[in-house]
Order: C-alpha cells, then structure tokens, then sequence
C-alpha cells in the first residue's frame, strides 16, 4: 500500500501549533472561538455584518486618535475595516501564529500583494515552478515590467537553493504541495538559505490550510491563502488572506492600505462562518481523498498517484515530517492517452464537476496539462494528468461515478487502438 501507514488525522489530535505568539488553544478550538470579541460580538455568538463606508468622528480629538495607530481595531474609515473583517484576520492570524493578517479580495491579490510588499525594482525573486499558474502571470509580467528579476527553481531543490540566490535576491515563494503536480518542498532549507541573505521566505498554504502545517515554525515569515478554497469551504466567496510575523507584518499592512485592499464585510462573515467548521470538514476531506486515492491506485488505467501521503508523490518524506494531514486535492496520471482524449473520462461523469477553484463541499475532476505551466524542470508523465477534489459526498458513490468515467474512457482508447 502506498499511503502513510498513520490512519487520517491521528497525527494532529491534540498537538498545539508551536510557532508564534501565545498559543493557548489546540487549533480545533480556535477556529470556534477566534475573532469572536464581546465589543465585536455583543453578546451574540457571530460577530455580525458591519457595513461602512463612513465612519462618524465624535470630535477632532477623536479623529485624531483614531488616526494614529493603524492596527489599532478603531472605526476610522470603511477601507480599513470593521468589526466583521477585524474578527476575521484575528482569528486566521491566531491560528497561523502570525503577527497579523491582511484580507484581500481574492488569492491572487493575496499572493501580488504580499509579494509587492517585499520586492522592488532592481529586486531579483526566486519562484517555484510549481506555482500556481496565474502566480507565474503576474511575475512574468508586472514583476518584469517593474525591473524585477525572476528565476523559477525545482520544486524540489531544498537546500541547493543558495546556488540560485544572488546579491539582490529579496524574496523566495514556494507552494507546497505545488499546484497540479503536487510537490513536497523542503521548507526549512529553503527558508535557512533565504534568510542567510536576508529574503523573505513567502509560501502559498492554500493547500494545507493553517491547520495541516505551523508555516512560521518551519520558517515562513509569509502564510499566503487563498480563502476562497477550504476557509470558505461552500464555493460561494472569492477571498485571500496573508498572515506575517513580527518583521514583515506591518509592511504588508502598509502596502495593502496603500493599493487599497480591502474585502467586503459579507465575504468577510461568510468566510468566518466556514472557518468554524475547517477543521471537521477537512477531516473529512482528507479520508474521502485518501479512500478515492487508494481505490484508483489499484485501477488498471492509473499509472501515478500525485498525493503527498502517497510514496508516489515527489517529496512525500517531507510531508510525513512536516505536515499534520492532507487535505482533499490531489492529482493522478493515466497510463495511456492524450489531454483531448480525457473528454471520454470526464464530460459525463454524474458527480464530479468541472472548474478551476476547489475546496468547496462538493467532488471535481480538472484534466490539466501541467507542462504549460513550467520553466525549470520538464513535466514528463506516461498520460494525461487528471486533478480531483475529493467533496463530502459519500466516497462509494463517488467510486461509482469514477469506476464509470474510466470504463468510458477504457472503451475509448480501445476503440481507437491505443
Ligand atoms: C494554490 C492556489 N493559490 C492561489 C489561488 C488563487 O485564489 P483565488 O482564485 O481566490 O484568486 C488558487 C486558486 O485556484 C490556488 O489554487
């Protein structure tokens, strides 16, 4: 069997994260009681939707104390928040054991706008190439525009990072596991590199959540999220979230203040209210995953299983030691075909949609073409490659529907001769 021997989650019950401020809680109670203030609150159990745009001075001695402090949790102007996106980014910076969180209206802007905030031109970034494809867009572009150098390095380059590192290396992003492909990076030598020479280590958790791994811990000074994912859990909101530590906090703050990020305080109370329930709904993610994945390893027409907790996965010695879990996104390769022929497997499967965000409820199937998508190291697979989000469905129903789309698929290739 090719999975971690440990059953689901047996891992993470009871281990408090380790890194950051006080961590007085285990995480499945923070995500709870996070955020829920009694000045925000009011005696009801869910900080409620604070619409703003003005907000009312009582005198110019207020207006100028309001002014001072701009983390300070004041009404000052609907731009910088209220209580409903207060409550949010405390609770999501507790329980990464950040310094502080900035909201942003979508993952994207997350990761622009945490990156902005630490390079400038003449800067040079590092890139995993396993980034999440409009992550490259926005570096091949904008940072290139603004006379900022960018190298993509193999996911799995761990600590020969420092070959790549240059005089004016100010930042180094991973994602990990990385997008489509899924590759464990190592974290801590990447990170003791970085700050050798002084850049920030900025890692994508979109994956992981913060509850699945203690990014800070591990030596990230950036958590980026896109929220939009397992936060919100009910594909209904598009939102980011970047958590930092004492050193970069407030200049990701500054920043996003200055290109006027702000999030709305319904996709705010919507993204507290699936925070509530990460933690048990990703539980649940992660045994459908690990059911579905070790069903389709034994499927005549899968060649590779691309999930952190299986062998098959590139870094997987990385995950068992740094990771607490897995969550419900992984890919598989099929032994035989073409991206085009992959129709025949995916347009009628019953339960399984198709789209591009994930971490929602429900179960999706992406046929994907990595080698798009890399610079530094060439995707090279025996087949197509297919990426699952494993839902909340019951998993007997979700083979079915799959068992089905592979006979299809099966039949096809067969009838061309494949
Ligand atoms: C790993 C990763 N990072 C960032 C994003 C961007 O998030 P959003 O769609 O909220 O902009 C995505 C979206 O698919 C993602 O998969």
């Amino acid at each position: 069997m090719g999975h971690a021997p440990r059953p689901a989650h047996q891992h993470r019950e009871n281990t408090l994260n380790m890194s950051g401020k006080d961590k007085k809680y285990h995480p499945q109670t923070q995500v709870t009681h996070g955020g829920r203030r009694k000045e925000w609150t009011h005696g009801i159990v869910n900080p409620p939707v604070y619409r703003a745009s003005t907000c009312l001075f009582e005198n110019m001695a207020e207006r100028a104390e309001r002014s001072k402090n701009p983390s300070a949790h004041h009404l000052f102007y609907g731009r910088k928040g209220t209580p409903t996106q207060w409550a949010l980014a405390e609770a999501l910076s507790e329980l990464e054991g950040g310094e502080g969180c900035v909201l942003y209206p979508s993952g994207i802007a997350a990761v622009t706008g945490a990156i902005l905030s630490v390079v400038k031109a003449g800067d040079h970034i590092l890139i995993t190439d396993s980034a999440y494809d409009p992550t490259r867009s926005f570096a091949n572009s904008m940072l290139k525009d603004m006379n900022i150098e960018v190298t993509y390095y193999d996911p799995l380059i761990g600590a020969g990072i420092q070959d790549l590192i240059k005089d004016n290396t100010t930042a180094v992003l991973l994602e990990s596991p990385g997008s489509l492909t899924f590759e464990v990076q190592d974290i801590p030598a990447i990170a003791e590199a970085a700050h050798d020479v002084g850049a920030c280590v900025l890692l994508d958790n979109t994956w992981a959540t913060p509850l699945l791994i203690d990014a800070f811990a591990l030596g990230v000074d950036i958590s980026i999220h896109a929220a939009t994912k397992y936060i919100v859990g009910h594909s209904d909101v598009m939102i980011g979230a970047a958590i930092a530590n004492k050193k970069y906090f407030r200049r990701l703050q500054r920043r996003a203040h200055t290109m006027g990020q702000t999030v709305s305080p319904d996709d705010a109370y919507l993204t507290l209210r699936g925070l509530r329930t990460l933690d048990v709904r990703l539980r649940q993610h992660e045994a459908s995953a690990l059911t579905i994945a070790k069903w389709l390893e034994g499927h005549d027409e899968v060649a590779t299983i691309l999930h952190p907790a299986f062998e098959s996965c590139p870094g997987h010695e990385i995950w068992k030691r740094d990771f607490k879990g897995s969550s419900g996104l992984f890919s598989f390769v099929l032994k035989r075909g073409e991206y085009d022929d992959t129709a025949h497997f995916v347009d009628d499967l019953a339960l399984f949609g198709m789209g591009f965000s994930w971490g929602g409820f429900e179960s999706l199937a992406l046929p994907s073409e990595p080698a798009h998508s890399r610079s530094a190291v060439k995707w090279e697979a025996e087949g197509p490659l297919v990426r699952l989000h494993i839902g909340l469905e019951n998993t007997d129903d979700l083979i079915t529907d799959l068992k089905a789309g592979l006979d299809r698929y099966g039949a096809w290739l067969d009838s061309k001769g494949a």
